[in-house]
């Protein structure tokens, strides 16, 4: 009896795709807490989702389902920053903001067919999906087991949440709305499609009929309830399974449509190779349903139009303008040609200065090119002193600049100059270095070595 459910308890934990420390919420209200197994919902009330404080940081999520079953409004406050999803948008502070957004505090992104918020202050993402007149399923990940108290729906960790008491703990007082029992009546595709699910969910199929059931019960006209069920099995069973590949046949559940040369996969890379990015850095985690491009082709991100290229046709860009393979772009002091995105330069005649706009350096020597972003680089680097320069994560643009001196007797002197349209400061060191940066609109640097250094520079 013992080495029988011993059996079981293994078949069970390799089953289960899911860690603990992601709690989902799906279709009209299936609710898949951190610890513990997935029960169902039906209310329009607003929820806790979570809520917990770590490391003095207070976060609160909130939901509510409107009559279509979707969520209609979820709430993320992060110490607190409020974020709401709404009608498609996202607001921050009541501010709609647009897609890649990069705050001190969270980043929200394109994520595959998904939108992610990852915030800075706690180990912490949020991951929605959006259909026409609401979100059909959520995610809350944490990178690390917090040891704190939780509340709200998802529950806790190491502790086996109660059903009714969490549903009757997280619903925020709200007098017009309601919470009714689950119903569940045979429905015929939940049947058919757990059936061929047999091979990954095991012992827990009767428990995903009855959610299934509960999920489509008054919805089975929905284009999304049923099919977000569905698709939350198959993610959870794997490509290995069974289900993988057959699932859309039986349940009738159409891909989602992709704009303009995207196509979808069901597994591919959450961010999209483009012209400004060819090789995005991915992990085996960043595979996710998404629209990519035809094999072979890259998005041309420096279009409006959602079109995929060859990348050796790429289009190159300068100070906003686009160039195609072949043009040439001529500056006083040298040419470049375009080719495949990329700027083939001559050598430069006029040196003195290095020039890190955006992307864009123009090194001492007067050499130009482009850097692809997203890293640290050692900018310049003397005997006792070094420049380093972090890109931003999402955008092209320069996000710190750090001056290290290493001696202990040098000195700077730094001042701030602010003009109508941007800021500069103006560094200069004991040793004849100069370095001006231009602070906003975009950070841009401008860096005048001592006289006495020529020959001795490296970066
Ligand atoms: C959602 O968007 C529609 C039009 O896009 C607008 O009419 C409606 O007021 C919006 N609803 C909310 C709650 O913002
Ligand atoms: C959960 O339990 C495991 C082992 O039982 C323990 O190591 C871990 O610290 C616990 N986590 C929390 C957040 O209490
Ligand atoms: C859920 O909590 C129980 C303790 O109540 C613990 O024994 C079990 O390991 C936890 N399961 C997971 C997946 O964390
Ligand atoms: C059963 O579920 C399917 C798929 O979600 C749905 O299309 C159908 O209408 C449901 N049948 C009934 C009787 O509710
Ligand atoms: C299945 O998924 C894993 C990652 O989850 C991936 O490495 C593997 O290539 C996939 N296999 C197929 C056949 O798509
Ligand atoms: C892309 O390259 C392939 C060969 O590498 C070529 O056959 C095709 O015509 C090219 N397409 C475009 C739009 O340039
Ligand atoms: C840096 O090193 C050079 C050569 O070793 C020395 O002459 C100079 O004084 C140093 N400058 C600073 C600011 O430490
Ligand atoms: C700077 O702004 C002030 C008032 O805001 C305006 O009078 C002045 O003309 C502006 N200067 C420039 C150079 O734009």
């Amino acid at each position: 009896m013992t080495s029988q459910r011993w059996m079981l308890a293994v078949c069970f934990s390799l089953a289960s795709g899911t860690t603990p420390d992601t709690c989902r919420t799906f279709g009209s209200g299936i609710v898949q807490p951190f610890n513990g197994s997935s029960y169902y919902v039906r209310s329009n009330c607003p929820f806790t989702l979570t809520r917990f404080t770590h490391n003095r940081v207070e976060c609160d999520i909130t939901m509510r389902r409107g009559d279509s079953g979707l969520l209609v409004q979820v709430e993320i406050i992060i110490n607190k920053i409020r974020t709401v999803l709404q009608n498609g948008s996202v607001l921050v502070e009541k501010t709609s903001v647009s897609l890649p957004y990069d705050h001190t505090y969270q980043h929200v992104f394109q994520y595959g067919i998904y939108t992610k918020l990852r915030s800075l202050l706690l180990p912490l993402s949020v991951t929605w999906h959006n259909v026409p007149g609401g979100i059909d399923t959520l995610w809350v990940e944490l990178d690390q087991e917090l040891s704190t108290d939780m509340t709200g729906l998802c529950g806790q960790y190491n502790v086996s949440g109660n059903k009714q008491q969490l549903i009757a703990q997280s619903v925020l007082t709200d007098d017009t709305c309601q919470t009714r029992d689950p119903v569940s009546t045979i429905n015929s595709t939940c049947r058919q499609f757990l059936s061929m699910a047999l091979d990954c969910l095991q012992t827990r199929t009767p428990l995903y009929i009855q959610l299934c059931e509960e999920n489509i019960y008054n919805y089975g006209n929905s284009k999304y309830i049923g099919c977000a069920f569905f698709k939350e099995v198959v993610q959870l069973c794997g490509n290995t399974s069974y289900v993988w590949s057959t699932w859309r046949t039986v349940t009738r559940c159409v891909p989602p449509t992709c704009p303009g040369d995207l196509v979808y996969v069901e597994q591919g890379p959450a961010f999209v190779p483009s012209c400004s990015n060819p090789s995005p850095r991915l992990t085996n985690q960043d595979l996710t349903s998404s629209c990519v491009c035809p094999r072979g082709t890259v998005l041309n991100d420096r279009a409006d139009a959602v079109h995929c290229v060859n990348a050796s046709s790429c289009p190159c860009v300068f100070s906003g303008r686009n160039y195609r393979t072949g043009d040439v772009h001529k500056t006083k002091c040298q040419s470049c040609l375009c080719d495949g995105g990329r700027w083939h330069c001559s050598e430069n005649t006029c040196p003195t200065r290095c020039l890190i706009e955006g992307q864009f350096v123009t090194t001492f020597d007067g050499k130009q090119y482009v850097i692809p972003g997203k890293c640290t680089y050692v900018a310049s680097q003397g005997l006792n002193w070094t420049i380093s320069i972090q890109f931003s994560e999402r955008e092209a643009s320069l996000k710190t600049v750090v001056l290290q001196l290493f001696q202990v007797q040098s000195f700077y002197d730094k001042r701030t100059y602010q003009t109508n349209s941007s800021m500069y400061v103006l560094v200069q060191t004991s040793f004849g270095m100069k370095l001006q940066v231009q602070m906003s609109p975009e950070i841009q640097l401008y860096i005048t070595p001592p006289k006495s250094y020529i020959g001795m520079i490296s970066g």
